[in-house]
């Protein structure tokens, strides 16, 4: 797969840390410039395309972009054009994540949770589509085991989530066959900020949940991601489990 993705343009939502940036350095490796898009995480974004420019001269760019605003899924898609001249991949991997039991959830919540889960790949896809059809490219929708098997007190994210799964066998039909549309749902991978996240008890029953005993890695997604773009053609509206096993010892 290596050099597959050659003089091609990816755009990664949320790119400039953790999972995403894991995706946007890999992505990278096989070839591709790189657009990372970011909200808050300015100077990651901007040592990372630092880093990848250094690799490979003028391969990379970042974007800043509140998804939760109306503009900017075209602002993002017009960045890629403005960087590179064309738009062949789009990864929606941002995302927002954290408790909203009944009883204590607010509509504000909601418009978060479902607006960067739910309605940014949505709005970023349809802005992003004539060009994805020009290029025959495809869409890969960072999903969640969560969006089938539901978190405890999170409500709204499972919910969010489970529209991202349908959203991604939504756009395979509507996009095809120019354009495949596939989605990859991690199971543990990064542990989240939290403090409830930070617990040894309440990571180790997670991990001997998981058939492989183990947490996954940021590139263990990354990995799936540059799977279902390159070296996938004949897969499109498939979401892949890279859980260690965890969903089927849920
Ligand atoms: N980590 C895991 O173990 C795990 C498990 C299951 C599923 N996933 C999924 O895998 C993906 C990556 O996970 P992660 O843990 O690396 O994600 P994350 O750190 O929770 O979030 C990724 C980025 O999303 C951006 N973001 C959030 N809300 C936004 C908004 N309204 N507008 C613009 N950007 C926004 C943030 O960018 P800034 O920092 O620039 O603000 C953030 O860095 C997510 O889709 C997540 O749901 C992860």
């Amino acid at each position: 797969m290596k050099f597959f993705l050659q003089h091609k343009t990816v755009l990664v939502t949320g790119g400039a840390r953790r999972v995403g940036a894991a995706i946007c350095r890999r992505l990278h490796a096989a070839g591709a410039n790189v657009v990372i898009h970011y909200r808050t995480s300015v100077a990651e974004a901007r040592a990372l395309v630092k880093s990848l420019n250094a690799a490979r001269a003028g391969s990379a760019a970042c974007v800043r972009g509140e998804l939760l605003h109306s503009e900017t899924p075209r602002a993002l898609v017009a960045a890629c054009i403005k960087e590179f001249g064309r738009l062949d991949v789009l990864v929606n991997n941002a995302s927002s994540f954290y408790p909203t039991p009944v009883g204590r959830l607010t509509q504000r919540a909601w418009d978060d949770l479902i607006g960067a889960n739910l309605k940014a790949p949505l709005f970023i896809a349809q802005a992003a589509a004539r060009e994805l059809k020009k290029r025959r490219g495809c869409i890969v929708n960072i999903v969640d085991i969560h969006a089938e098997f539901p978190l405890k007190d999170y409500v709204i994210y499972s919910i969010a989530k489970g529209g991202l799964a349908a959203l991604t066998r939504s756009l395979a039909r509507e996009l095809a066959p120019a354009v495949r549309v596939n989605g990859v749902s991690p199971g543990p991978i990064l542990w989240p900020d939290a403090d409830i996240w930070q617990s040894p008890k309440t990571r180790k029953k997670i991990v001997e949940r998981t058939l492989l005993k183990r947490i996954g890695e940021p590139d263990d997604i990354a990995r799936a991601v540059e799977f279902l773009i390159a070296g996938a053609p004949y897969v499109t509206g498939h979401i892949i489990a890279v859980d260690g096993g965890r969903s089927i010892a849920l």
